[in-house]
Parts: C-alpha cells; structure tokens; sequence
C-alpha cells in the first residue's frame, strides 16, 4: 500500500485549522467524531482490462476506461473531497489485487485500514470507485466510520453546486435514485439519508426510515416538476432564438480554467474557484465580438473522468446548450501533466451529445488555457503545434489576460464561415431598414447616392439572412448583389 499522508494534524495552516475547528465545533456537538476529517483512496484494480473498462460493481458502472494515471485520479479524487469542504487527512493509493464482493479489499487491507481511520480519526473514507451497498455497509461496520463511493462524492458536489431550479431538480432525482439502488434486502431501511445532503449527519442525529415507497413517490413528483421546468426552459430558449445570437459554449475538463475565462471575456461575476466543478447549471452571457457580432456566451460545469453512469443524465442535462452551441469552445489546461488523456475523456463525452471532436468542418475551436504556466521551451513546441492544426488552438491565459483579443476573432472567425456578403439599395425612406442593418449585419461600406438611395455593402450571419429576407419584403426591395465570403 502506498501512503500519502497529507498534511498532518500539527503541520496544517492556521485558516486550515480555524476551517477545522468550526467543522469539529459542529461535530462534537453531535458527540461524535468530525466527518469533516477524510481519507480518500484510490483503489486500483489489477485484474487486467475487464477490471479497468466498465467493470460492474453491484448495480452500478464504470465508464470509460480510466487513461489516468493512478496518482492523477488521486489528486482528483481530493481535489473533488475539498470541493465539499473536507479536510484530507490521508490520501492512499489502493492495489487491489482481487476485488472482494463483501469488502471491496481483501481482509488484510481492511484491518490496516482499521488502523489507519483511527489513528487519523477519520469520520469518512472517500473511495474513488464504485462500492456496492453491501461493501459500503460492512466497510462502515468494519472502520467504524462513514464510506462514500464516488458516485456519492460527485452528488454530494452537484448538490452544493446546483443553483436552478431544473439543476437542483436533477440532482435530486440523481441522489434518490442512487439511495434506492442502495437499498438492499439485509439493509431495508436507510440508516441515514446519503449523498446529496446529508452524509455530513449521520446514525443516531438523521435517523430517517425512508423505504422504497416513499423515495418512489418523491421521484414521481420530481419528475412532474421536472417536466414543467423543461417545458418553461424550452420556452425561454425559443425566446432567445427569436433574437438569433449565435451561441458559443465553453466546454472541459474540471478546473480547465472554463469560468475564469468566461468572466474574462463577459465581465461576469460567475465564481471561479480553486476548487472542481465551480459551475453547474449553464450560465449565459451577452457578448459583443470585436465585429460587433453579438453571441451568446455559455459557461458549463467541468467534465470528470470515470462519471459514474447514475449521474450521465444530470451533467448531460447541463450541457443541452452544448448540443444547441454553433461553436464550442473546448477549454484545456494545456499545463496539466494529464492534458491528453483529459481531451479525450471530454470529447468522448462530446461524442455520446453527437458532437464529433475530429469532424475538420466541426464546431470545436480549441483554447489551450494556462500558457503562464508553461516553460518557455514547451509553449514554443506548442506554438508550432498549434500552427499546424487545422483549427488552430488557441493559446491563452485566461488569468494573465494573454490572447484574448486573438480568441474573440477567432470566434468570429469561425462564426463568419457562414456569413455572407450582400450588396443592398435602400431608399431614403427606409430609414428603419438601414437602422435593421446597422444592428443586425456588419455594414463593410455605404454610399449615398444623389437620388438619396443608399447602397449598402453588407455582411450578413447565416441566421439573421430570414429575417433580412423578411425586412426586405416588407419594403418591397431587393438584394442587388451577394458574394460568399
Ligand atoms: P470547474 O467549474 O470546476 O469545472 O472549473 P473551471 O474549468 O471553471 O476552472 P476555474 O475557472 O474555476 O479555474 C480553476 C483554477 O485555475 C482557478 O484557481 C483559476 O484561478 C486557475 N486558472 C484559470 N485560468 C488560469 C490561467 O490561465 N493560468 C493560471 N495560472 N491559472 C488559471
């Protein structure tokens, strides 16, 4: 077993320590023993590819195959754990040579581990991986001490991250999901309520007996209120497609840099913190490009590895303005040691939505973020990369404000591919008609000429062309000439 111990008790920062004590005030009030003190561990299974790839633990899956190594799903998996506010106490990687049905680890490690939760007064062990309820349950009896699987841990996450109304919604419906797969025949009733909101309670303060029934009924009603939030969702976005600004959506992978960027770029108060999945629920801006294109600008919670299958349909239901988005911008921390295999995770993702990553007319632009961190050597090699890419990336750092001029016209660049250039005779007393243009196109020249028409050179978005088509009519003109751009 390899041990991590992160900082210890006596070695922890003072902020560290006044964050701990008001977590223990909480907890020892309750008499028991901080849950806020965590261990997080990595079990890596040595079974071969079978174990790796979509292995199956009671009811739930695996996706994908893990590319990361296993120290960098460490650094994930606590990354995620102080997402939630919980102090890591010691961080392990696990080998598991042959996964136990009741255990997960064979007996040995159980009882080391015994010891480690002790020593550690650990209240909560975070395993990064799938546990079925009976281990979970005999690894809690065993340890004395809560156990949270990474499905639990990432709903805990999108539970404190949700802010709409349709995100809580999904959530929820994610989290009793989740806790009716958990109810097992020798465990009938909930010990606790799990995940999501309350494994920070625990035995004995959140003794809530929920069956099967109840959590059912709640579903039913989440998924009603879900269909009516949908619905008034779906009319807010026709809404916004009346006032057809094309949308631009910012993707990747956790901690990419998405929200500093996006408040770069739009001004915006969104929180970007130094913590995973900072965003949840799509949030969307009104940018004007320096062609005075406007577009909309959407920000999205960050991708993880592995996402356990249970959660695909919440995150999936945050990212339905990717699937809408006319350009995606692919957001990467080109300074992460683990940048290629999380490009791939993301796109994979991407694929499931129908959006192909390698399509060379696709709607991907990519912004290798973090260049500030880069070695003067390696941005070089990747300036050249980028050079040679066919949509080249763009090299930026969102916090050192480096390249964001040349990414808002490359925006514009790849929205222009569609535009089209119209040569237009407006009279003089279609004033409101020039007006439309002056809002609505890039107007590239205009001429008055001494009859007091106005030829008009214009270029045009592919979207906006129906209603120019509509404006035209309404006062009976016509187009005089057009050229693609
Ligand atoms: P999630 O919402 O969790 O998916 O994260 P995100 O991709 O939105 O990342 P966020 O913008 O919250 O940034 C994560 C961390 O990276 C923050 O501490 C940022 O300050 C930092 N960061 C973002 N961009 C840069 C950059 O260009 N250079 C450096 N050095 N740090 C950056």
């Amino acid at each position: 077993m390899r041990l991590k111990r992160s900082k210890g008790r006596r070695s922890i920062s003072r902020a560290h320590e006044s964050r701990r004590r008001r977590r223990q005030d909480v907890t020892t009030e309750a008499g028991r023993r901080s849950t806020a003190r965590a261990i997080v561990l990595v079990p890596v299974l040595q079974t071969g590819g079978a174990g790796r790839e979509g292995k199956r633990f009671g009811n739930q899956s695996v996706r994908g195959a893990s590319l990361h190594s296993p120290e960098d799903r460490l650094t994930e998996a606590v990354g995620l754990a102080e997402a939630i506010d919980l102090e890591v106490v010691a961080k392990l990687i696990v080998p598991v040579a042959r996964p136990q049905p009741a255990t997960l680890f064979g007996s040995g490690k159980v009882e080391e581990l015994k010891e480690l939760v002790a020593r550690e007064e650990a209240g909560l062990v975070v395993i990064d991986h799938a546990v079925s309820p009976i281990q979970q349950r005999n690894l809690e009896r065993a340890w004395n001490t809560k156990v949270l699987d990474r499905t639990g841990l990432i709903l805990e996450i999108f539970g404190k991250r949700a802010r709409t109304r349709e995100g809580r919604l999904q959530v929820e419906l994610a989290h009793l999901t989740y806790q009716k797969s958990r109810l097992v025949r020798t465990w009938t009733h909930l010990e606790r309520q799990r995940g999501g909101y309350g494994f920070l309670g625990g035995p004995g303060e959140t003794q809530i007996e929920t069956d099967r029934r109840l959590i059912q009924e709640r579903i039913d009603a989440i998924r009603k209120e879900l269909d009516t939030v949908v619905r008034t969702r779906e009319l807010h976005r026709s809404g916004r497609r009346r006032v057809p600004y094309p949308l631009v959506a910012i993707v990747g992978y956790t901690n990419a840099g998405k929200s500093t960027l996006f408040n770069k770029l739009t001004g915006a108060g969104v929180v970007a913190m130094d913590q995973v999945f900072a965003t949840l629920d799509p949030t969307m801006r009104e940018l004007r490009l320096p062609s005075g294109r406007r577009i909309i600008l959407s920000d999205t919670v960050g991708f993880i590895s592995d996402l356990p299958t249970t959660l695909v349909a919440a995150f999936r239901a945050t990212l339905e303005e990717v699937v809408e988005a006319n350009l995606i911008l692919h957001v990467r921390d080109i300074s992460h040691p683990e940048a290629q295999a999380q490009r791939e995770d993301v796109e994979s993702v991407l694929a499931e939505l129908g959006i192909d990553a390698n399509q060379p007319d696709g709607r991907i632009l990519e912004v290798w973020n973090k260049i500030d961190l880069v070695p003067p050597e390696r941005l070089e090699e990747l300036q050249h990369a980028s050079r040679r890419a066919p949509h080249a990336p763009l090299l930026v750092s969102a916090t050192e404000a480096i390249g964001l001029d040349e990414l808002l016209q490359a925006i514009d660049r790849e929205l222009g591919r569609a535009d089209e250039e119209l040569t237009l005779t407006v009279p003089a007393t279609a004033g409101g008609m020039l007006a439309w243009l002056h809002e609505n196109a890039q107007v590239l020249s205009q001429e008055t000429l001494d009859s007091g028409e106005i030829i008009c050179h214009v270029r045009i978005a592919r979207e906006k062309r129906g209603r120019l088509f509509s404006r035209l009519h309404k006062y009976g003109l016509s187009i005089t000439a057009r050229a693609a751009s």
